[in-house]
């Protein structure tokens, strides 16, 4: 949820890194975007726009830029105040500038305040509190430093905010409550970066630091670039660098058309490999049940894990959406495993619900796939989900690391499980892929989906029925197959439109009866199916009655016939990824970046 990138450096030329730092942190929010930098007279340069950072880019003149050192940048997911120049960040105040990642809680109090001492405010956004405040202690002490640090001190909130002052054109300052920051230097020595995270620093910096709770950092340029990191109490720390893993194969299309298409192209390959590298000292038979918290795809695949670890563990489990379940006062136990799902490692909702539990003395392990995250560092145990960077803001090649390691986790023994068969039907997808293309055109203007399920099919329609919504903002809504007559058949005509999950599985049969309820009531039925079982629907296929896509089903997922059963569905997801993606490009939209949306959520 925003991005924010800043730079101090030993020789002039910065703006090109900002930009590029930006560009790569734009998944995490694109409704507008903004860089300050202090130019060779000393001067606040300030430029921004609204939208994304090719726009950005149009209003720089890198020719006046070019002298700079020292600069500061964001990419904008809107929270407070609506999407305009004035709320863009960076923000300013007298010769201060700020960008700020977060939600300043206690902004309207300190506004007012401010405003009462005379300030004037330009947006309505929480961060441009920030700014003044710098100022407004400026104005007392006339230290950059101690200004900034009275200020992150009357904060109240989750934030990582950097700042610049064009009387320092030497310092760079920044602190972190609650929202990711890692700082870097450059190979060279000569560039020292605080941003938002790895991405946005890979390629400029081989190691990172990632700031703790209540960490500040100061950069200063004197004789040579020094930095240092403080502690809430002010003491100087140490913290430990890691590699920054993140490589440029990550950050690249390599020739896809996008990055979320290449990310699904990554399914099969992300499978093998966590397949191959798990992994783990927790064994789940050791508890009485498995607590599984996450959100939206990462539920879901929490939702998947629990037919897996009931079936196969034989350990009771139950999944909660993070933001309940953290205001809930749930009922809690010893004995109980507590498994937190994230892709991003930030995602408040499911942080808040890990300190919580931690807090009260119980076992959490963090499934995430970003290492050095929040959620990573703050667990028991972790296992990284290496599905490489996800740069996509709709998860795809994550939720197969992420159900991977929960299969593996379910079934203990790698050697029950037939890995080339479950990669050897998903490749078979993506050979089909212009199949689903072809059907996208069909399905972009239908005005109602609902994707249904049984068994383990039920979570992937509830992720096919996600995915559609976010990526072509259709709706479209996830069911238990067997559930239909229990109220939303009552729906069903001829405009809506029903996606079917229905693999060669012990559900089957009932799952058809489903979509003949359907067809029966003029509803129009796409199954995603085998050769084999439409194949027996001799009526539905005479009459070209349903769309389907078929799947090669002759491989077996596992020599245990009971695991085989339990797992044939989960390589579909692919289809349902792919054919949310088609349906976003047949409507001409933006699959990378939908609206609203940012992948990293940092706030409430
Ligand atoms: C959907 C999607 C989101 C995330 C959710 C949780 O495609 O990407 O629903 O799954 O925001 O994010 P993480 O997994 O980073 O905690």
């Amino acid at each position: 949820m925003c991005g924010i990138v800043s730079v101090l450096s030993r020789n002039d030329g910065i703006i090109r890194d900002l930009i590029d730092c930006l560009s790569r942190l734009e998944y995490r929010g694109y409704d507008s975007a903004g860089i300050a930098y202090v130019d060779k007279n000393s001067r606040l340069c300030v430029k921004k726009t609204i939208g994304k950072i090719a726009s950005l880019e149009k209003i720089i003149d890198f020719n006046e830029g070019a002298r700079c050192r020292i600069g500061i940048g964001h990419t904008r997911w809107a929270t407070h105040g609506e999407v305009t120049i004035q709320n863009a960040h960076p923000h300013t105040s007298d010769e201060v500038a700020i960008v700020h990642n977060g939600i300043i809680e206690n902004y309207e109090s300190l506004k007012e305040s401010l405003m009462k001492d005379g300030f004037v405010f330009d947006g309505v956004s929480d961060s441009e509190v920030v700014a003044k405040l710098i100022s407004y202690h400026l104005k007392k002490n006339n230290d950059f430093l101690k200004a900034f640090q009275a200020t992150i001190g009357q904060l109240k909130g989750a934030f990582a905010i950097v700042a610049i002052h064009a009387d320092y054109p030497y310092m760079l300052l920044g602190a972190k409550r609650g929202s990711p920051m890692a700082v870097g230097l450059s190979p060279d020595s000569q560039r020292f970066y605080i941003a938002s995270d790895a991405v946005a620093l890979s390629s400029l910096c081989h190691d990172i630091v990632y700031l703790d709770e209540g960490d500040s950092v100061v950069c200063e340029l004197t004789d040579e670039l020094r930095y240092r990191i403080l502690n809430s109490n002010l003491e100087v720390v140490d913290r430990q660098k890691t590699r920054n893993n993140v490589s440029l194969h990550d950050v690249t299309k390599n020739g896809f058309e996008d990055f979320m298409l290449k990310e699904i192209f990554e399914e099969p390959v992300v499978a093998q490999r966590v397949f191959r590298n798990f992994k783990c000292n927790v064994n789940v038979a050791d508890y009485r049940s498995i607590y599984i918290i996450a959100c939206g795809t990462s539920y879901y695949a929490g939702l998947l894990a629990k037919y897996w670890l009931e079936s196969l563990s034989r350990v009771h489990t139950d999944v909660e959406i993070a933001s309940e379940f953290r205001y809930r006062n749930p009922v809690l136990s010893r004995e109980t495993l507590y498994i937190f799902i994230s892709q991003s490692g930030e995602t408040i909702d499911t942080l808040s619900a890990m300190r919580q539990v931690k807090n009260m003395g119980f076992k959490t392990l963090a499934i995430v796939n970003v290492e050095g995250s929040s959620i990573a560092r703050e667990a028991d145990e972790c296992i990284h989900t290496d599905a490489g960077f996800e740069i996509g803001v709709a998860s795809t090649k994550s939720f197969v690391a992420q159900t991977m390691v929960m299969l593996l986790l379910s079934i203990q023994q790698k050697s029950r499980l037939n890995i080339d068969g479950i990669t050897y039907t998903m490749y078979s997808i993506l050979n089909d892929g212009f199949v689903i293309k072809a059907l996208a055109e069909r399905i972009k203007d239908k005005a109602r989906l609902l994707y249904l399920g049984r068994g383990g099919s039920f979570p992937i329609a509830l992720e096919g029925a996600l995915k559609m919504k976010e990526l072509s903002y259709v709706s479209a809504e996830g069911y238990p197959s067997g559930e239909i007559k229990h109220g939303p058949i009552a729906m069903i005509d001829h405009q809506v439109y029903s996606i079917i999950i229905a693999p060669d599985d012990y559900y089957v049969g009932k799952t058809i009866v489903n979509a003949r309820e359907i067809l029966a009531r003029n509803g129009e039925v796409l199954l995603i199916t085998t050769g084999k079982v439409l194949a027996n629907l001799h009526d539905l296929k005479k009459n070209k009655l349903v769309d389907h896509i078929l799947l090669k089903d002759q491989w077996e997922y596992s020599t245990d016939p009971a695991v085989d059963q339990l797992l044939r569905s989960w390589p579909y997801v692919t289809a349902i990824h792919m054919l949310a993606y088609y349906v976003a490009k047949a409507r001409g939209l933006n699959a990378d970046q939908p609206r609203n949306l940012a992948k990293s959520v940092t706030v409430e």
